[in-house]
C-alpha cells in the first residue's frame, strides 16, 4: 500500500485550495503533476550547472555534460538499456516523428505499416505521412472488450509489412497489450517492432525485451517535466539510421559539400537539447524508483479495481475497456446516458447517441473540483471505430486515493441525466 498522504505532501501543486477546496487531479493520462524534488533538481541544475553541452572546454561546461549524460544513465537504467541507445527528443510524438523520417529510406511503394485501431495521433500521423508517399497502412481491429484481436493482427501482417507500431498500454481503453507476444509475432516477419510506451513506463516495471527495436515515452507524463522525451533504439539500428534533423552538435566533421555525423545517441540531438528537462526527468525516474514501479503498478490497480466497481454502480454509465485490472492501466473512459437528451434531440449542445457530451460531464465534474479529461484524447479513429465522438476519462497515478474515487462518483451522480 502506498502512503499517498505523504506522497501527496511532496507534490506543492497538490497542496493548492482551489474554492477552498481540494484539488481532485484526475488527468494523470495527459499530464502528471510534479514532485518537490523534480522542481528542486531543475532550479538546482540553473544555480550551480548551467552550460552549454558537449561543446565547452572549461569546467562548468564539463559539469553541464555530466549532468545531461548522468540523467541519460538513469533513463536508460530505468528501462534496462545501455546509455547510447537513449535519444532526447521534445516527447513521444517527435520521438515517432523521428522514426517516420529516418526509416522512410527503409520503405518502398507498396510496402505496409502496421498499427491498431487504438493508437494515439502520435502513433498514427507519423505513418500517414509515408502513407501520403505510397505505403500502405493497415489498422488492426479490436475486439468487443477493448482488446487487440491477435487473430486480425496475425492475418494482416504480410511480407511486405516492414514496420508495426504499437501502443503498449491505450489512453482510452486502459488496455495493457502483450508486447511480448506482438514482438514475437513481428519478429517472425522480419518486421521493425516499434512500441509507443507513453501509458506504461510512467506506470508498471519495464525491462526492454529483445524483439522491440524502437520504444518511444514521455517525461511530463511520468512526473518529470514538459518538453523532454525518450526515443530508445538498440545500437545497431540507431548507428545504420540517418538522423532525422541536422545542425550542430551531430556531426564528427563537416566540409564544404560533405559532412559525416556523429555516433548515436548524439546523431539524433541536433542543436542545444533540453537538459533541464533531462535533469528533471532523471529526478522524477529517482522518485519513481524510491516508491519502486510494482507499488506503483499495485496501486493503481486496486484503484482502478475500486472505480470500475463504484462507477458501474451508476444507472446511466457506459465504460469502454477491458475490466480486468491485470490487462488493463489506471485509465477509465466513460460516458453518460441521458433519458432527457433523448428526448430532447433537437435542441442542440447534445449527439443523436443520447449520450451527453463529454465535456459537459467533465465541466460538471469541475463544479466540485473533479478534473477529468473529455473529448477524443486524440484517437479520432478510435472514437470512429466505437462509434461515438468523444469521452470523459478519468485516470489515476500515485498520488490519487480512495477519496478522489468517491469524489468523482459522488460528482457524476449529481449530473441530472432525467
Ligand atoms: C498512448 C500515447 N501515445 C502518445 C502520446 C503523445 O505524447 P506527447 O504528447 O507527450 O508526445 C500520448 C499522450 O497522451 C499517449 O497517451
Amino acid at each position: 500500500m502506498l502512503d499517498v498522504g505523504s506522497i501527496r505532501r511532496d507534490f506543492p501543486i497538490l497542496q493548492r485550495k482551489m474554492d477552498g477546496k481540494r484539488i481532485v487531479y484526475l488527468d494523470s493520462t495527459a499530464t502528471t503533476q510534479k514532485p518537490e524534488s523534480v522542481i528542486n533538481a531543475i532550479a538546482e541544475f540553473y544555480r550551480n550547472y548551467n552550460a552549454n553541452v558537449h561543446r565547452s572546454v572549461y569546467k562548468l561546461g564539463w559539469e553541464a555534460t555530466d549532468c545531461y549524460e548522468q540523467a541519460r544513465k538513469n533513463v536508460a537504467d530505468f528501462i534496462g538499456v545501455k546509455s547510447e541507445e537513449i535519444v532526447f527528443t521534445r516527447n513521444t510524438t517527435e520521438s515517432l516523428n523521428l522514426l517516420s523520417y529516418s526509416l522512410e529510406g527503409k520503405l518502398k511503394k507498396g510496402d505496409r505499416i502496421l498499427i491498431s485501431s487504438m493508437e494515439h495521433h502520435s502513433n498514427i500521423l507519423p505513418w500517414m505521412r509515408l502513407e501520403e508517399r505510397g505505403i500502405n497502412l493497415d489498422y488492426i481491429n479490436l475486439t468487443p472488450e477493448g482488446f487487440l484481436d491477435i487473430e486480425d493482427f496475425k492475418s494482416k501482417i504480410k511480407k511486405e509489412t516492414k514496420i508495426i507500431s504499437i501502443t503498449h498500454q491505450s489512453n482510452v481503453l486502459g488496455t495493457i497489450n502483450d508486447i511480448d507476444t506482438l514482438s514475437k509475432i513481428a519478429k517472425e516477419n522480419d518486421s521493425i517492432f516499434i512500441v509507443d510506451g507513453a501509458q506504461s513506463i510512467p506506470h508498471m516495471p519495464f525491462k526492454m525485451i529483445n524483439g522491440i527495436d524502437y520504444m518511444a515515452f514521455s517525461g511530463h507524463k511520468m512526473l518529470g517535466p514538459l518538453g523532454i522525451g525518450v526515443l530508445y533504439g538498440k545500437y545497431e539500428n540507431l548507428s545504420e539510421l540517418p538522423p532525422f534533423q541536422r545542425g550542430g552538435e551531430m556531426i564528427k566533421e563537416v566540409d564544404f559539400h560533405k559532412v559525416e555525423f556523429e555516433d548515436p545517441p548524439i546523431k539524433f540531438e541536433a542543436g542545444t537539447p533540453n537538459v533541464e528537462g533531462a535533469v528533471g526527468l532523471s529526478a522524477a525516474i529517482d522518485y519513481l524508483k524510491k516508491i519502486g514501479m510494482e507499488n506503483v503498478r499495485s496501486h493503481e490497480k486496486y484503484l482502478t479495481r475500486k472505480a470500475l466497481d463504484s462507477l458501474s454502480t451508476l444507472k446511466n454509465i457506459q465504460i469502454y475497456g477491458p475490466r480486468d485490472t491485470e490487462k488493463r492501466g489506471g485509465v477509465i473512459s466513460f460516458n453518460i446516458r441521458s433519458e432527457a437528451i433523448k428526448r430532447k434531440i433537437a435542441s442542440g449542445n447534445i449527439h443523436l447517441d443520447g449520450l451527453l457530451h463529454s465535456h459537459d460531464v467533465a465541466s460538471h465534474l469541475d463544479e466540485s473540483n473533479v478534473f477529468v479529461r473529455s473529448g477524443h484524447h486524440c484517437a479520432q479513429p478510435l472514437m470512429k471505430y466505437l462509434n461515438i465522438k468523444g469521452t470523459a476519462r478519468a485516470s489515476f497515478y500515485i498520488y490519487n486515493d480512495i477519496d478522489d474515487i468517491e469524489a468523482l462518483v459522488s460528482g457524476l451522480e449529481g449530473i441530472d441525466v432525467q
